[in-house]
């Protein structure tokens, strides 16, 4: 059966017709985006969702890690990839501090929408009050947990999480903590595949998976490291998928299938 995103007529995506694709059992196919060509070859590829990340700090701005990006950065970025943007749905990061007060978080996503054109943003931990506060004023929200870029500091490293009993069931609540303070979309993020199988099953909102296994609602890459682009060590949940298409697009639609029939990830993209 042809997935409903293909027979629709066009219309720009929403977080119920991806609510809806869960219920069905309908694979979601996310990519991040930071301007406007590589946004109309994503969209032109029929990929669901597309996130602007504050990943840019590292794969435009050259930078080692995500914290030096701006909010000023990620308007910037969004704006350019919602212009050219007709179908996907767009969800921007908040990045490093820029919601560490309900104040701030309401005065940057705020900014995120109205002058970048998302349509929802991304915030990383479990900051319950502030979630409550964005959605109370209508402001979509998805939640990100596992591995967090912004709290690289404290964890030390690019690890997988969640691998003690302890922290799995911490991760646990802490999803269900999220979806019940109004998020309607949650990213885990190098997480061990079975600890995300069951996040998945016991959340009714998306969940989209990065270096999380296949059984996520969803998967979602950085469009730099699928296309070969990125320097140094490619991470072992990332694949290139233009080594065997001979152009971008093929690649991005390459993606889209082996996601949508399970192909990827496999276990040799998974922990
Ligand atoms: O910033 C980003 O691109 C992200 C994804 C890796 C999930 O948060």
């Amino acid at each position: 059966m042809a997935h409903s995103y293909l027979m629709s007529n066009s219309q720009p995506l929403t977080h119920l017709d991806l609510l809806a694709m869960k219920q069905r059992g309908e694979k979601i196919a996310c990519l991040t985006a930071y301007d406007a060509s590589f946004s109309a070859l994503i969209d032109a590829a029929k990929i669901e969702v597309i996130l602007v990340g504050d990943s840019l700090g590292m794969v435009i701005q050259g930078h080692a890690t995500t914290l030096p990006v701006k909010i000023e950065d990620m308007i910037y970025h969004t704006r350019n990839v919602t212009r050219a943007c007709k179908n996907a749905f767009v969800i921007a990061d908040l990045p490093f501090m820029t919601c560490a007060t309900v104040e701030l978080a309401a005065q940057n996503a705020a900014a995120l929408i109205q002058n970048g054109g998302a349509k929802m943003v991304k915030l990383e931990g479990a900051k319950l009050e502030i979630i409550n506060f964005l959605v109370s004023q209508g402001v979509a929200v998805c939640g990100h947990l596992g591995l967090l870029p912004q709290y690289i500091h404290q964890l030390g490293g690019y690890k997988v999480q969640g691998k003690t009993v302890e922290i799995a069931e911490q991760l646990l609540n802490d999803a269900l903590a999220i979806q019940n303070a109004g998020a309607t979309m949650l990213i885990l993020e190098c997480i061990p595949a079975d600890l995300a199988r069951q996040i998945t099953k016991q959340l009714s909102i998306p969940v989209i998976g990065i270096g999380a296994g296949g059984a996520c609602d969803g998967q979602v890459l950085v469009v730099y490291d699928i296309l070969g682009i990125s320097t140094g060590k490619r991470p072992r949940f990332s694949k290139n998928f233009l080594r065997d298409a001979n152009s971008i697009e093929t690649a991005l639609k390459n993606y889209v299938y082996a996601v949508k029939k399970g192909n990827f990830p496999s276990a040799a993209h998974s922990f």
